[in-house]
């Protein structure tokens, strides 16, 4: 019997606790409150132009709760993190990316049968279709692997059209198993396109992780040999990009299929989103950020004093959330792991220093302080990476993988709510007034 998703059959009641009152001149206008289970309350106001006239407006959405979801639970003042109400510190000792993969998608932890299963799966369809090879081989090799990305995940709806229509969960469990073991395949491809080497197709031997490093490493006569200190690593880099509740990405994941679009063209969407430096792309942007530092172009305080200035545009890389307004946890865990991988591999590497140096910085500076900015994500798991080996041009890459069993399950829940609706949100329109249409002289 294929798995429900554990809040399907006993969906939280969306409460309602009393109304806030909004007067506007001598209007007033009572708006009900209501309340998840942890986390800030909210005003509902899906009614308020409809009985006021008057929109809400809130840049980059920073105050509006876009919908309900049981995913992910995040307390950005105390630094708290849960998946499926389990905090990201309980997955550090024994990471495995492929349970906490089944958990976010389900709403549990599996048990052994539907691990077996899930796992199996995985291994079964980690190949892409041949023919496949020869979209990548109309790339340039200098195409940037988030491109390719991006467009094979988009690509995989063209040769599984069976999952355009996923409301048999049986058949949605296959989909999201396919795509996050096809997504490593794709991602080794693009590695190897862009270096001009063959390709070197999955093992089924090997566990998640170590197959990737396998695909992107191996030659076709020698085998990548993976430390387990590093198979660690990554699976810990993957657990903890797993799922950030509604993050650029994962809204855009969510948006693009409010339309009803298919799950593999939704996670394409969701790659180009994360792309960005100021979202995934910050963990490309820390390391060139150390590399300044360390190659002697700039100091790590000359960098901070520019990062401070509001005439430069420079931002310190990895400092700073939407969200935490202390330590992000993950950071946190991912110091711990790069110290410990470090040390394992016998690694010295500056850039760690000199992140070190720029925490101590940054930490007791009062520009800092004072906007609660704090290492994110971001700040260590470059260095991580790059002690995998890992190119700095497929960072951003390896968030994907790790962010598509989040953008999975967001899909999920939102195609299972039945009051889910197409997103489209409002405008203050501030353009011309109404413009009568004059054709410049000469230009017909
Ligand atoms: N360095 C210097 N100043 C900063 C930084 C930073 N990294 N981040 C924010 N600030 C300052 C802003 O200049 C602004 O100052 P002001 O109020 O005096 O004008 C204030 O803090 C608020 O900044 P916003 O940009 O409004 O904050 P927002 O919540 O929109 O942005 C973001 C959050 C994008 C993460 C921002 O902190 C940033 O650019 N950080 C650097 C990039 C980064 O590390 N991104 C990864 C985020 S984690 C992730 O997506 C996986």
């Amino acid at each position: 019997m294929f798995p429900q998703t554990a809040s399907a059959h006993s969906p939280l009641p969306r409460t309602e606790d009393g109304n806030a009152t909004l007067t506007i001149g001598e209007q007033s206008c009572e708006l009900p409150i209501r309340r998840g289970t942890e986390g800030a309350p909210a005003i509902d106001i899906t009614n308020l132009r409809s009985r006021t006239g008057y929109l809400s407006f809130d840049n980059g959405y920073a105050n509006t709760a876009s919908c309900e979801s049981q995913i992910t639970y995040i307390d950005g003042e105390k630094g708290i993190l849960r998946y499926r109400g389990i905090p990201i510190e309980d997955f550090e000792s024994r990471p495995n990316f492929i349970e906490v993969s089944w958990l976010l998608l389900f709403g549990r932890l599996p048990n052994r049968e539907e691990y077996t299963a899930f796992s199996r799966e995985l291994v079964a369809h980690a190949d892409i279709d041949e023919s496949m090879k020869n979209l990548f081989a109309g790339f340039p090799r200098t195409a940037p692997p988030m491109a390719i990305l991006s467009a094979m995940i988009n690509a995989l709806s063209c040769f599984h059209q069976e999952f355009y229509e996923l409301d048999d969960p049986s058949q949605f469990e296959k989909a999201a198993a396919q795509i996050i073991s096809k997504v490593r395949t794709l991602a080794a491809f693009a590695f190897r396109r862009s270096n001009g080497l063959p390709y070197i197709y999955p093992d089924r031997r090997l566990p998640y992780v170590v197959n990737f490093l396998h695909m992107m490493f191996s030659n076709t006569y020698e085998q990548h040999l993976c430390h387990d200190a590093v198979a660690d690593a990554l699976s810990l880099f993957l657990i903890l990009h797993a799922d950030h509740e509604q993050n650029c990405s994962t809204s855009t994941v969510r948006m693009v299929g409010s339309s009803g679009a298919n799950l593999f063209a939704s996670c394409a969407a969701g790659v180009c989103a994360l792309w960005g430096p100021l979202h995934g792309g910050a963990n490309v942007a820390v390391i060139q950020m150390l590399e300044k530092m360390r190659d002697g172009s700039i100091t790590p305080e000359e960098y901070v004093r520019l990062a401070k200035d509001k005439d430069s545009d420079v931002r310190l890389m990895g400092f700073g959330h939407r969200v935490y307004k202390t330590f992000d946890p993950r950071a946190k865990m991912l110091q711990r792991m790069c110290d410990r991988v470090l040390t394992t591999l016998g690694v010295t590497d500056p850039l760690l220093d000199l992140a070190r140096k720029l925490e101590e910085i940054a930490l007791t500076d009062s520009y800092f302080i004072d906007h609660n900015l704090y290492p994110n994500v971001d700040f260590y798991s470059g260095i991580i990476l790059k002690a995998a080996g890992i190119p700095v041009n497929m960072f951003t890459v390896l968030f994907a993988m790790g962010r598509l069993p989040g953008w999975i399950a967001h899909w999920k829940e939102q195609n299972e709510r039945p009051e889910s609706r197409i997103a489209r949100p409002h405008q203050l329109y501030t353009g011309n007034p109404k413009t009568p249409y004059v054709a410049a002289e000469g230009a017909r």
